[in-house]
């Protein structure tokens, strides 16, 4: 009973953790002490058309994808993992707590449009 008691406060500040843990992934996709992934991949992970260009007379589409699915290790793989070659800028300073809570808020976007 005891037990019960003490437990109780501790398990309010954990869900209170979470709310302000993803709060935090919101901040983090919109400043990332970087270039905001809202500006490439969209306020709610949707993707987005960067640029466009004309090349022999077609039209080119640079795009970030939807991100809204992407599996905690994936998304860990990609910031962590600069990439020269893609538009995407380089994240790797990124803490693991950090991509965790980016995850978490991406994660809450998912199925929104
Ligand atoms: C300047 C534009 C730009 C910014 C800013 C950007 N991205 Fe990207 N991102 C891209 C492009 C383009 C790709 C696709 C090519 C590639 O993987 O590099 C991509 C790919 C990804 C992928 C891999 C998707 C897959 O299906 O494998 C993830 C995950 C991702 N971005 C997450 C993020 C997060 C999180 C941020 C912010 C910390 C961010 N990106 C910022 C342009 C951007």
């Amino acid at each position: 009973m005891k037990k019960a008691i003490f437990l109780l406060p501790l398990f309010l500040l954990a869900n209170e953790w979470f709310i302000t843990n993803k709060e935090y992934g919101k901040m983090l996709y919109n400043n990332p002490r970087g270039i905001s992934c809202a500006k490439c991949h969209g306020k709610k992970a949707t993707g987005k058309i960067i640029a466009k260009y004309k090349k022999n007379k077609k039209t080119i589409y640079i795009k970030a994808p939807n991100i809204q699915n992407i599996t905690y290790e994936k998304l860990k793989k990609r910031l962590l993992n600069y990439n020269k070659l893609s538009i995407m800028p380089k994240y790797s300073y990124l803490t693991k707590q950090e991509i965790e809570a980016l995850f978490l808020y991406i994660k809450s976007q998912r199925s929104k449009k």
